[in-house]
């Protein structure tokens, strides 16, 4: 069976409903069909220096939210990316073939190396794209299901897998992106015209997973919309409007068509939103019980995650041998 691999950071306590709709809906859907491993990216975390506390608690609570969403241990592999050294160890090879300016050119490298400026931008931060190639190509997953932000990284881990093979020879598989249609890009619910991002200045724009519901039903009732009242698709005119919609129709698997038809008419945005937040309240529930449950046995999600780093490592190991002999490092016996 054909492979994926994802992985999201767990710099937050709780994931947002642009993690959940733009890539964890993709990943349960894909399970199933795919040999799947979803991956916390706590080394990647590491980049924004969390306190170890935090980072210790946001990885566990990171992975149980891929179980609470639907992700299945039995089925999947899921594990910590720090208790596979071999992620490390074939990122120091990806680097060696990676052009300075190549990496320099990461749009989202250089968005927060330019808000950290020089001396706040760790070089962690730099080579984070060859890491995130690692992840994928340790595992020969041919596709990665993502979110829009994360296509540049994938271009490049496209790049770095065919010029290792023109180089080297024949070592990796080179992977798709799969991003979905409607939630690539799930919009902050405040600044519609920017992704919902952890990392946003205004957090009244992010849905979270793990929140109150009436907090999330009282961000979405304050989302920004526009001046003119009626309920239409139209992305550039109507940016809060298009967003609400894209979310309503991933929720309840209706069309935006039959969603514009639904609300049309004078004065239905308030109508729009109860209806999201009804939608999102739904999806929220279970997945916060699930969470807690998880939660309250943390022996047992670490069993689960040890399971998931031997599996990943099995399959990590071999790919990265081949990678080592590849370019010329003798074996150690
Ligand atoms: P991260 O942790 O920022 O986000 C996790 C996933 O959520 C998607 N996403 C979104 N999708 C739609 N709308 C949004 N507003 C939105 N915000 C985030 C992201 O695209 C991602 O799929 N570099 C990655 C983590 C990573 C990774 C990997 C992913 C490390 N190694 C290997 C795939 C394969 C990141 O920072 O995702």
């Amino acid at each position: 069976t054909p492979r994926i691999l994802s992985g999201m950071q767990p710099t937050h306590d709780s994931l947002h409903l642009g993690n959940y709709l733009g890539a964890q809906v993709n990943w349960v859907r894909m399970q199933r069909d795919f040999d799947a491993f979803f991956c916390v990216v706590d080394q990647h975390a590491l980049t924004v220096n969390p306190e170890p506390e935090d980072l210790r608690n946001r990885t566990r609570i990171t992975a149980a939210q891929y179980l609470a969403g639907g992700i299945d241990p039995d089925v999947s592999t899921v594990f910590v990316q720090s208790h596979v050294p071999e992620h490390s160890q074939l990122a120091w090879v990806l680097n060696c073939i990676t052009g300075y300016g190549e990496a320099a050119r990461m749009t989202q490298f250089k968005d927060k190396s330019s808000k950290r400026g020089t001396e706040g931008t760790n070089v962690g931060l730099f080579t984070y794209p060859m890491l995130m190639a690692a992840d994928i190509l340790l595992y020969d997953a041919t596709a990665v299901p993502v979110g829009e932000d994360q296509r540049q990284h994938l271009e490049l881990t496209r790049d770095l897998a065919q010029r290792f093979n023109a180089r080297y020879g024949e070592t990796f598989v080179v992977p798709d992106a799969h991003i979905p249609e409607g939630t690539a890009k799930v919009m902050s619910l405040q600044e519609p015209t920017a992704k919902m991002s952890k990392s946003a200045a205004n957090q009244n724009g992010n849905l979270m997973m793990l929140d109150e519901t009436k907090v999330n039903t009282k961000k979405i009732k304050s989302a920004v919309t526009d001046t003119d009242n009626a309920v239409r698709y139209d992305v550039e005119a109507k940016p809060g409007i298009a967003n609400l919609l894209r979310i309503h129709s991933a929720l309840s698997g209706d069309s935006i068509d039959a969603l514009v038809e639904r609300y049309a008419g004078e004065n239905k945005y308030g109508a729009l939103k109860t209806d999201v937040a009804a939608l999102v309240a739904d999806v929220q529930a279970p997945f916060k019980a699930r969470v807690e449950e998880l939660l309250a046995d943390p022996a047992e999600l670490d069993r689960i995650l040890a399971r998931g780093a031997e599996r990943a490592r099995s399959v990590a190991a071999v790919v990265l041998e081949k990678a080592y002999n590849a370019v010329g490092f003798i074996p150690a016996a």
